[in-house]
């Protein structure tokens, strides 16, 4: 199956993650000439089915597997050396070539200390605890943010590259005591790796320049979701980047004038992992349903996502803060079989009904679903591959989705592989 790519475009979680980024992205990179990751590191999971072969991507662009597709990891990211030569052997191993890899020069780098740090973080939180993915990513932005970071630049500079590094395990901070990390071990095992990818660094900002003068079309691959911005997300329960389209711009070093379209991605019920407040969740055989007919475990760390509804306030409120120009509904196929559907058109919080994502933490925590019913529809819907081909359940249903959100759906997804897909 392939799919014309109408221009530069964005893909952009617009929940709370595991939209089905990776397979949407895997879906258009056939038409683009580049495919661009631009923001988080190797918390994200982002499966491509290809065949019998199932490929989880954590930081390499999602558009790896067309040779002809040069693929960038930007300085919006924060990057794992091991995981990412991890990552790089595997898919050599299956077949799949990594020579269309770049790497930003002044992308940051993620440190055992990270991860140490990271980790004893959440486990003095008890029950606060933001549920992390334990990969440093916090940390690791944090350091970026207190201009004390690694960059990818920094580490073929020994003397800056160890300095760093002095300074860091300097810091006699407690999730060091017992680590066994000296400055001489961490910085040996750095650039034994730096080494490995010291090929791939590139100054990826005039790439991509050049590529947009020349007419080329770019697809921006989102990591995350709305719902788990820094800005705009669900705070603090949320992760440490800009998820947003506009992250794209800042973790590319791209104009906002070349994003072109913007694609929202969103599973036709809703998911969550880690801790926070999630309207819609189910915590009854229903959420049960859906985690074992989506498989909904995470991608990164294994962990069961949680599972509830539709919610209508957090897609327009993604389509507000991403500026969306189309919607992807994904994992339509999940919802086969399911009697009364449901889609929470508003929250309740007391005798107030509120339509806009509140910001406020204790607000969130309070809001109440306002659901909208609808029939759902029997049978397999996964070979469908035009709109009639659907159920008229199956229509409406996605029909009050536009109304609900204001954003029309240009995609919709029946299955994990790329041809399960109907375009509207
Ligand atoms: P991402 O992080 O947004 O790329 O999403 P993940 O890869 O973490 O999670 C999405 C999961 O749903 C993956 O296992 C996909 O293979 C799967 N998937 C994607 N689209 C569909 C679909 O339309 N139907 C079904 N059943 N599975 C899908
Ligand atoms: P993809 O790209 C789903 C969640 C974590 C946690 C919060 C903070 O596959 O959609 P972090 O490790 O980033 O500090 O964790 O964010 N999280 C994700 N959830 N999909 C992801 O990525 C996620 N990346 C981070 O579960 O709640
Ligand atoms: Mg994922």
């Amino acid at each position: 199956m392939q799919v014309s790519l109408k221009g530069n475009t964005v893909i952009v979680g617009a929940q709370w993650g595991d939209e089905g980024k990776g397979k949407i992205t895997n879906l258009l990179a056939g038409n683009a000439d580049m495919v661009c990751r631009y923001a988080g590191g190797n918390n994200a999971g982002h499966t491509v089915v290809m065949g019998k072969k199932t490929f989880r991507l954590h930081q390499i662009p999602s558009g790896i597997f067309y040779p002809e597709t040069l693929c960038i990891m930007g300085s919006g990211m924060v990057i794992n050396l091991e995981s990412l030569l991890e990552e790089i052997d595997s898919l050599e191993g299956q077949g799949v070539s990594t020579e269309n890899l770049r790497i930003a020069q002044n992308a940051h780098v993620i440190m055992d200390y990270h991860i140490l740090a990271d980790r004893s973080r959440e486990d003095s939180m008890g029950k606060a605890k933001i549920g992390t993915t334990g990969r440093g990513i916090g940390p690791a932005y944090m350091d970026k943010a207190a201009r004390s970071g690694i960059r990818i630049i920094d580490l073929f500079e020994e003397d800056l590259l160890r300095g760093k590094i002095s300074y860091h395990l300097g810091e006699k901070a407690k999730f060091l005591e017992g680590s066994g990390l000296t400055v001489e071990a961490v910085f040996n095992k750095t650039r034994a790796q730096a080494e490995k990818i010291r090929s791939l660094a590139a100054d990826t900002p005039v790439i991509l320049n050049q590529a947009l003068k020349a007419g080329k079309k770019i697809l921006f691959e989102g990591a995350q979701g709305a719902l788990l911005d820094l800005d705009f997300g669900t705070y603090p329960y949320v992760t440490s980047s800009s998820a947003i389209s506009g992250g794209a711009s800042t973790g590319l070093g791209v104009p906002p004038s070349a994003l072109g379209n913007i694609i929202g991605i969103s599973k036709a019920y809703t998911t969550r992992v880690g801790s926070g407040p999630f309207p819609t969740e189910l915590l009854d055989e229903t959420g049960e349903h859906l985690r074992e007919t989506g498989h909904e475990y995470g991608t990164t760390t294994g962990r069961p996502r949680r599972c509830g509804w539709l919610d209508a306030v957090v897609l327009r409120h993604a389509a507000v803060v991403n500026g969306l120009t189309s919607l992807a509904v994904t994992k339509l196929d999940v919802l086969s079989g399911m009697h009364p559907l449901k889609i929470a058109r508003a929250y309740r919080a007391g005798a107030e009904e509120i339509s806009s994502f509140p910001y406020s933490q204790t607000a969130f925590s309070r809001c109440l679903p306002v659901y909208e019913e609808m029939p759902g529809w029997e049978g397999d819907i996964s070979s469908a591959r035009s709109w009639n081909e659907l159920p008229q359940a199956a229509r409406n249903f996605l029909n009050r989705v536009e109304e609900l959100c204001g954003v029309p759906i240009g995609i919709i997804s029946v299955g994990a592989e790329k041809d399960e897909t109907l375009i509207r």
